[in-house]
């Protein structure tokens, strides 16, 4: 157990006694408090009774914000206001607070420990004659002009697991101190870290280093890509049977250049999605699949299937445990942008950007091995991604750098 702010020395053997027997009675009768870090404030031995007896529930505070210099404050305060203290014991608390803020006036000590000013007086001179502290002529005024910045401190009673965790973060404190509950407060200051996360502005020239393009069969594993440099995989593979091996080949890259945790999202069509399914899960895990929705008049009609399809399957695998962002499951192209102008099988720039959006920030790493027009890598780079990309055709390289360049210097006139 941490005791950085055991103020008072452990209770006798007879003391601890009779507490434990107490508490086996009437279970815990004063609140045991923490810190937002689940430090004890308050409580030490009461906590070591509930262990020792198997209590799990028992009242409890968590007081969060506060500095060290605050928390032992406090627990000199509620250790003060224990009758059953002697007046030496009192009197070794009102010390150890002089000690340590001896620059803070007697009436801002007495203040906080809920004492008379002269009871710090008398104690201070008492220090200064065995020169345990120095004469001090000024102290900090009452007005805390000299003080560091206060720090808003909240507190809150027999809080939840998700309560108790957010409070960990100093923005939800200062938000419940203007009188937020935890979990709203919780929730806006993600939205807002999430905003800040989202954020970015393109520079002029586009930075060396933004994107790399590579002329290379997916089944040579493109080597040149290092173990666990990539963040992201996005890709959209050739749909027809014949290239079904190539999901598996797909599968072993991601499993050996992601990073640990990250995720690979495959557009896949509908017609060999078991075999695909079966290929993708040999080395990577398979987590989620959305629905990538392609509105519009002109749906692909599979004659061979009966069916007019107006959306796609995005096949969610991971390397390890997903830990990001929640996703939304329905992605959406924009009507009709179903751009061929590029490759025959070519994706549209607002659909790819919406997935871009969802799941990476700007500077991750996102790696595209199956470019054909390039889409993938020009949403990447207009959104302040970096990009891998290649293809087994040297000319879908060359369109692709043309398209990058020209869609950044785009992108930058439209900011
Ligand atoms: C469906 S297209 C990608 C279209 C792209 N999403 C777009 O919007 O333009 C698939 C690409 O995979 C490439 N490809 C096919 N076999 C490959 C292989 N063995 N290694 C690497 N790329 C391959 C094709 O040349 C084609 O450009």
């Amino acid at each position: 157990m941490n005791t950085s702010y055991q103020v008072m020395p452990d209770l006798t053997d007879d003391e601890y006694r009779e507490l434990k027997s107490d508490i086996q009675k009437r279970g815990v009768m004063v609140p045991i408090e923490f810190d937002e870090h689940g430090n004890v404030l308050d409580g030490h031995h009461r906590l070591k009774v509930c262990r020792e007896l198997g209590i799990k529930e028992y009242p409890k505070v968590i007081r969060a914000g506060m500095t060290e210099e605050e928390k032992r404050l406090h627990a000199r305060k509620l250790n003060m206001a224990r009758r059953q203290l002697t007046r030496e014991q009192m009197g070794e608390l009102v010390d150890q607070q002089i000690i340590e803020t001896p620059e803070k006036s007697d009436r801002q000590i007495a203040a906080g420990l809920g004492i008379a000013p002269n009871t710090v007086s008398n104690h201070r001179r008492d220090l200064e004659r065995r020169a345990q502290i120095a004469h001090i002529d000024k102290s900090t005024d009452t007005l805390g002009r000299e003080q560091p910045r206060q720090r808003k401190t909240v507190s809150i009673f027999n809080p939840t697991a998700r309560e108790q965790k957010a409070i960990q973060n100093p923005a939800v404190i200062e938000r419940m101190a203007e009188g937020e509950s935890a979990l709203t407060a919780a929730k806006q200051v993600a939205r807002e870290e999430k905003a800040e996360r989202k954020h970015f502005t393109l520079p002029e020239e586009i930075p060396d280093g933004t994107y790399t393009l590579y002329t290379e069969d997916i089944r040579n594993g493109l080597l040149m890509v290092a173990d666990e440099s990539v963040d992201y995989i996005i890709t959209d593979p050739p749909y027809p049977r014949e290239y079904i091996p190539l999901y598996s080949d797909l599968s072993r890259l991601a499993a050996r250049v992601l990073k640990p945790g990250g995720s690979m999202i495959v557009m896949v069509g509908q017609s060999y999605l078991p075999e695909v399914i079966e290929q993708l899960g040999q080395a990577m895990q398979y987590h989620w699949c959305l629905s990538y929705l392609t509105p519009g008049g002109q749906s692909p009609q599979l004659w061979n299937k009966r069916t007019n399809t107006f959306w796609k399957p995005l096949l969610w695998y991971v390397k390890g445990t997903y830990s990001g962002d929640y996703i939304g499951d329905v992605v959406k192209s924009p009507p009709n942008e179903n751009d061929k102008q590029f490759h025959e099988w070519g994706q549209s720039v607002g659909g790819m950007k919406d997935i871009i959006e969802r799941f990476t920030d700007p500077g991750d790493i996102i790696l595209d091995p199956f470019l054909g027009g390039g889409t993938t890598g020009v949403a990447a780079v207009q959104m302040g991604r970096k990009f891998i990309g290649s293809d087994i055709l040297e000319a879908n390289i060359k369109i692709t750098d043309e398209r990058i360049k020209e869609a950044y210097t785009n992108a930058r006139c439209e900011e």
